[in-house]
């Protein structure tokens, strides 16, 4: 039994950061929670699976060479693959390549299954940064992880787009637990409003839904600054106050375990991907 409990401790994470509507911060959420995460002790690994717009390359002002797509066809390995982020995250760039899953045959896809387990003891939370929207892949992505986050803002389109997306999964794809950050929010107070006010709509309408509040992010000009010079908040501006947000975020997550551990692993990740 005991054992059992080790083995799935060592199960890295898998957490999907979503949203129903562009622009509301999850490259930026996603990198620097990775960043936190690295700094409280966590192997990161950050799936970059936006198929339009790579961008946490382009944040983090990296230029990689190789994705997915030469892992898919064999031409490079895993590891050729990552790329190193600052304070030790590793960056795997999807970008176009994602998509092939689909095609690829039976061979190709247990090479790369057998790559993807090799990780399993290398990392404890993989985090995937989506597009934005509800479509195939933002949803895959969401149904194949084991925990998601919805980034929302205090604009009402956000937090319609936000319950647009949280009702496609719930009803359509029975999932009923989501974890929530407010970013861009003014004030605590304005956060926890918009929080309110997505609880009021969800409660509404769907029956046994659970969401966590991880925390809120505060409307920070230190992080545009930091975007400007390619680097993250968390590690330039340490004592910002996003940056002070955004590792509380990193403790909440961790304090919060992972849910349904026996599934939590990154092979069970792609078989799902696959399955879709
Ligand atoms: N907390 C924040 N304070 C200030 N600007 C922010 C904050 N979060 C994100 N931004 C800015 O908002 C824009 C969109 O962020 P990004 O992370 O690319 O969003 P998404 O990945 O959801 O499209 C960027 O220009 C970024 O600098
Ligand atoms: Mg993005």
């Amino acid at each position: 039994m005991a054992k059992k409990a080790d083995r799935h401790q060592s199960s890295p994470r898998v957490i999907c950061i979503t949203s129903g509507k562009g622009g509301v911060g999850k490259t930026n959420i996603t990198a620097n929670l990775a960043y936190a995460l690295a700094e409280a002790g966590q192997r990161v690994l950050v799936l970059d699976a936006d198929l339009n717009l790579a961008n946490i390359d382009v944040l983090l002002g990296l230029t990689p060479r190789y994705n997915l797509h030469h892992v898919f066809t064999g031409e490079k390995t895993l590891s050729e693959v990552m790329i190193p982020g600052p304070g030790g995250i590793k960056i795997l760039p999807g970008a176009s390549g994602i998509m092939e899953l689909a095609a690829l045959n039976e061979e190709q896809r247990l090479y790369f299954l057998t790559e993807m387990t090799a990780l399993e003891d290398k990392i404890d939370v993989m985090l995937i940064d989506t597009g934005a929207g509800i479509n195939d892949n933002v949803i895959y992505f969401n149904l194949a992880a084991q925990e998601r986050i919805v980034v929302l803002t205090p604009e009402p389109t956000s937090l319609t787009d936000a319950y647009a997306l949280i009702k496609v999964l719930s009803t359509r794809h029975n999932v009923k637990r989501f974890k929530i950050i407010i970013n861009m929010a003014l004030s605590k107070s304005e956060a926890m409003d918009v929080f309110r006010q997505l609880y009021k709509v969800c409660d509404q309408f769907l029956e046994t839904l659970s969401l966590d509040f991880i925390g809120h992010i505060p409307y920070d000009k230190l992080l545009t600054v930091a975007v400007r010079g390619q680097r993250l908040i968390n590690e330039k501006f340490p004592d910002a106050e996003a940056s002070v947000m955004l590792r509380q975020a990193a403790a909440v997550l961790l304090s919060g375990g992972s849910e349904q551990l026996s599934d939590g692993n990154i092979k069970f990740f792609w078989n799902r991907v696959f399955e879709r």
